[in-house]
């Protein structure tokens, strides 16, 4: 069988949970892992058998680049199986029912979910005095290697149901939340001193949210920004926050998702 695992990752969160499903899925399967701003139009999602598919939840709802890339697909030829996971840093609210049921339309069918507890990339920039904002659930690699036996054991399966996660009564109490995410984009400021110009936020900004001026420096454009932060997180020198008066006190650099430290 050939497996896709497709993710969108902000900062590092869903992309660790993807290459730890890769690293056990591809003993039984011949996968391909990719991130959904790296595919081109020539990619031709319906070559593949089983699908995995990750993403953030932002304001308790998928990422707008998850949401972007299952409206604008066309539909598979057939119905087939995909395990769809979400990653959180406090929970995820109905973010994985609301993707699961665009993915039905697309005859891509959700046979299993799973929400992972990570860092939150938002909470560590608000409130970087909050300790447990920056840990992952316990023992999360072996339970992310758990879920990809279930995989393996439910993609190679003559038939497969569909498995709609359950709506979420309580997450109406994060109505406020999901507002706020809708109406509010926090602005990006640029700390000029800390900047060396060299130009990782631009490259790195999947929304072309980061555009250079005259001396290289990056102009923040709000309209076009889909609030991953991570221009923050991955600036080499923390120029880039979200407080105009200071720098960012702890960001969760490259480093930090290192698989063998988890
Ligand atoms: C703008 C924004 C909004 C977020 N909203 C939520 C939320 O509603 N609930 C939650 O549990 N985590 C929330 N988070 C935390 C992220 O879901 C979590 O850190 C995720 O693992 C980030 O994944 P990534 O590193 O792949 O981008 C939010 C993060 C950001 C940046």
């Amino acid at each position: 069988m050939k497996i896709l695992i497709l993710y969108h990752s902000g900062v590092g969160n869903t992309k660790l949970v993807a290459e730890v499903l890769n690293n056990k899925l591809r003993e039984l399967f011949e996968t391909k892992i990719i991130a959904v701003e790296k595919l081109s139009n020539e990619f031709v999602v319906d070559n593949y058998d089983g699908y995995v598919i990750g993403f953030p939840t932002y304001h308790a709802h998928p990422s707008g680049s998850i949401i972007k890339f299952i409206d604008n697909a066309d539909s598979l030829s057939k119905k087939k199986p995909a395990y769809i996971y979400t990653t959180c840093g406090w929970y995820s609210g109905n973010a994985l029912r609301i993707f699961a049921k665009k993915c039905i339309r697309k005859n891509i069918i959700p046979t299993s979910n799973r929400s992972f507890r990570c860092t939150a990339t938002d909470g560590v920039l608000l409130f970087p005095f909050i300790n447990s904002l920056f840990t992952f659930e316990k023992n999360l690699v072996q339970k992310i290697e758990r879920e990809a036996e279930r995989i393996k054991k439910e993609f190679i399966r003559e038939s497969y149901r569909p498995n709609l996660p359950r709506f979420k009564l309580y997450s109406i109490l994060n109505f406020p939340n999901k507002k706020i995410g809708q109406l509010i984009t926090l602005k990006i400021f640029l700390h000029k001193e800390n900047c060396s110009r060299c130009g990782k936020c631009i490259k790195n900004c999947n929304m072309n949210a980061m555009k250079p001026n005259n001396a290289n420096f990056p102009l923040f454009d709000k309209d076009n920004c889909e609030k991953c932060y991570r221009c923050i997180h991955h600036c080499p020198n923390k120029a880039l926050s979200l407080f105009k008066r200071k720098v960012p006190e702890k960001q969760l650099s490259e480093g930090f998702f290192d698989l063998s430290r988890r």
